[in-house]
């Protein structure tokens, strides 16, 4: 039995896709049995690593969702348009769908599984999240058994990198993004990795899985790195903690979930405090597991492109066994119906770093713990670090607090004479 595939996309990802395909000793001997029919790419001109026989390169993408004799339709376009479209498209076609774009999945997947349960064909995505970690089909599958409580990452290799170098060499944000720009590391319009919204995506996919209904993307609470600064990881660094950029799902209430990207401040001895560079983490704490943590390459052509090939066997395997006429695997489909209720950021309750610039008069202190105290917010520490010219420079981090009596707080201590600004709050892990 052969498999055709359509290969939307000939990019990073799409090339070692293609590489491994064309390159199938010592590996998994279904893969003798896949061939790429088509590859649909923007540009015939464009210089390409892979090269196909005549006919198989096409800009005609649409063409290929169509074709009656591929079986699998690879989007690695990433992106919205046109990859929504051509997935909806393909899967109308009765084509099974592997895909590494966690945008398309995180906002439209709702649409794009309902169509598949509908036709019965499989979307597969273990490339969206994670790059070459396996994720997806360990939380459907191998850890399916377990209550999940909590699911938390880091998932963007970029801000990973950034945070990393910040840490190591005392430099500021802009610089480390500048640098990691020429080296290729971040893209041009670094935009969605820095601002949280890449690791937002990929939270959303892992927390609809992990607990069972569909998250809004719209609706989990996003905050990037640009604020972060060489002060604040010094200053972290001195209490004990590293600063990384966490994607957090979790049950805290039985009826609602609380899902945000953000920030952290993340315990040395905690296990995510160590994962560097632009190396992923994701760390699944369930009942009766306990906690286990998957750890490898987020990111890259080879390393994603393991996970699509895998996918892609995967469905080889089913159609293999089964034939045309398979029931699709709850265990490897989705068939959520329902949207979780996510937690409003106010009432999540978490500790906080927060750095104030002060005048440095009497009594300061003791105005900041009263503001405090009259919300609630009880305080774990606070430390005088030094002075900035004139100012007095104060860090205190709270107990768990509800982040509505936090920021209520603030906003009382923001118009005490004494203080002259609040330059930064982290959420502390
Ligand atoms: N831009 C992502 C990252 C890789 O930096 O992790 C693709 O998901």
């Amino acid at each position: 039995m052969a498999f055709n595939i359509g290969l939307l996309g000939l990019g990073t990802v799409g090339t070692s896709t293609a590489e491994i395909l064309l390159d199938t000793a010592g590996r998994n001997s279904l893969l003798k049995e896949i061939n790429i029919k088509q590859v649909g790419v923007n540009s015939l001109d464009k210089p390409r690593k892979v090269e196909f026989p005549e006919g198989v390169m096409t800009t005609d993408l649409e063409e290929i969702v169509k074709d009656p004799e591929i079986d699998i339709v690879v989007e690695l376009l990433g992106g919205l348009e046109p990859a929504r479209s051509l997935i909806l498209q393909a899967i109308a076609n009765g084509k099974h769908i592997v895909t590494a774009n966690k945008a398309v999945i995180a906002r439209h997947g709702d649409e794009i599984y309902t169509a598949a349960n509908k036709a019965g064909v499989y979307v597969l995505l273990e490339a969206a999240v994670g790059g070459g970690i396996p994720i997806i089909k360990p939380l459907k599958q191998s850890l399916g058994v377990n209550r999940i409580k909590r699911v938390v990452g880091i998932v963007n290799g970029t801000t990973n990198y950034i945070l990393t170098e910040m840490s190591a060499n005392g430099a500021d944000f802009d610089d480390v993004l500048a640098e990691a720009q020429k080296l290729g590391y971040a893209e041009a319009d670094p935009t969605a990795d820095v601002d949280g919204w890449d690791a937002a995506d990929k939270i959303a996919i892992l927390a609809a899985i992990a607990f069972g209904d569909r998250i809004k993307r719209e609706d989990i609470s996003c905050e990037g790195i640009r604020k972060i600064n060489a002060t604040d990881i010094s200053y972290a660094d001195k209490l004990g903690f590293v600063i990384k950029l966490l994607a957090i799902s979790q049950q805290s209430q039985p009826d609602s979930l609380e899902v945000r990207v953000h920030p952290t401040l993340v315990p040395k001895e905690h296990p995510l405090a160590n994962i560097n560079d632009v190396y992923n983490a994701i760390l699944v704490e369930g009942e009766p597991l306990g906690q286990v943590m998957f750890f490898g390459p987020g990111a890259g052509g080879g390393a994603t492109a393991s996970a699509v090939v895998s996918d892609i066997l995967n469905i080889a395997g089913i159609l293999k066994s089964s034939g045309k006429t398979h029931k699709l695997d709850p265990l490897l489909g989705c068939s959520h119906q329902h949207y979780a209720a996510l937690t409003p950021i106010k009432d999540i309750e978490t500790r906080f770093y927060v750095r104030f610039l002060c005048k440095d008069v009497p009594g300061v202190i003791g105005y900041l713990g009263t503001c405090f105290g009259n919300h609630q917010v009880s305080l774990e520490s606070v430390v005088q670090i030094g002075f900035q010219g004139e100012l007095a420079e104060i860090v205190v981090v709270t107990h768990d607090v509800p982040e509505g009596n936090f920021r209520q707080a603030l906003g009382e201590i923001k118009h005490l004479d004494a203080i002259d600004s609040i330059p930064s709050v982290i959420r502390v892990l």
